[in-house]
């Protein structure tokens, strides 16, 4: 039973993964939102798994570096998921949100990888991380413009982590789901707004629904463990079939 640290964990689809994970390793649960570490956290213990609460600011180097000390033993496996959602077009978004946008999402992805992959190449026996693009990493979406640039960044930045150091054993890849339904979907929204947007995005999908966090942690699962030992720089997809190719 290894180690596995998470971002995003307080909330949505990194806490499914944290719950699901939690059967077979350790969780090392990380977010800035404290309360719903607390409750990700518990509730994994409540059902008889081993779990820490981390708070960090991914984006900020300190923050992340004494996240990654704070782990108890090796790192194993990890899932960099924290993001936010500030909508608005190319027009619109102000130089302010677009740098929390890339900050959050590029840097914090950037920064979080750099320490754990320190980490894991001295230790010396492989291990397996999973970031967190998007389907809207090569789709395009009004109104997404810092989105879908930061998670293009993540998908390319993956890429490259994953040749450098598939020598050592360690894999890396992303995750490109379409909508699923969590808190972010919310943010920045009306009710009326957010009725309309899910309805939407559910009816332009060939699934005909918006997927849940537990289908993309069991995807977050697979790319975590051995039945993925030969799959490396990939982008896998849990989208309800938006995106073909
Ligand atoms: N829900 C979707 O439709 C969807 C689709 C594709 C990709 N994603 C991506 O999946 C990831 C998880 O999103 P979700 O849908 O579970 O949303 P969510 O809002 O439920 O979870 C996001 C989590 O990230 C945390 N977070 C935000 N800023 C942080 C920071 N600076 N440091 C640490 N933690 C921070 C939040 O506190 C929250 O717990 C995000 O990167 C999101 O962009 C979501």
């Amino acid at each position: 039973m290894g180690n596995v640290l998470i971002t995003g964990a307080a909330s949505g689809i990194a806490r499914a993964a944290a719950k699901r994970l939690s059967a077979r390793m350790t969780v090392y649960a990380a977010d800035i939102d404290a309360a719903g570490l607390a409750e990700t956290v518990d509730g994994i213990v409540a059902a008889g798994g081993d779990a820490k609460a981390v708070e960090v600011d991914v984006s900020n180097r300190e923050s992340v570096e004494s996240m990654v000390a704070s782990v108890d033993g090796g790192i194993e496996a990890a899932f960099f998921a924290a993001g936010i959602h500030i909508r608005g077009t190319a027009e619109t978004v102000s130089e302010e949100d677009w740098d929390r946008m890339i900050g959050v999402h590029v840097k914090g992805t950037f920064l979080c990888c750099q320490a754990t992959l320190r980490r894991m190449r001295a230790q010396g026996t492989g291990g397996a991380i999973v970031t967190m693009s998007s389907d809207y990493a090569v789709m395009a979406v009004p109104g997404g413009a810092a989105y879908c640039a930061a998670k293009a960044a993540i998908h390319s930045l993956t890429k490259s982590i994953a040749q450098e150091f598939a020598p050592d054993r360690i894999r890396v890849n992303a995750l490109g789901p379409g909508p699923i339904d969590t808190p972010i979907l919310r943010s920045g929204r009306t009710d009326e707004e957010y009725d309309a947007a899910r309805k939407r995005l559910a009816d332009n999908l060939p699934i005909g629904r918006l997927g849940q966090p537990e289908e993309v942690a069991a995807v977050v699962d697979f790319l975590l463990g051995e039945r993925s030992s030969y799959i490396t720089g990939q982008i896998v997809h849990p989208n309800g079939g938006q995106l073909t190719w």
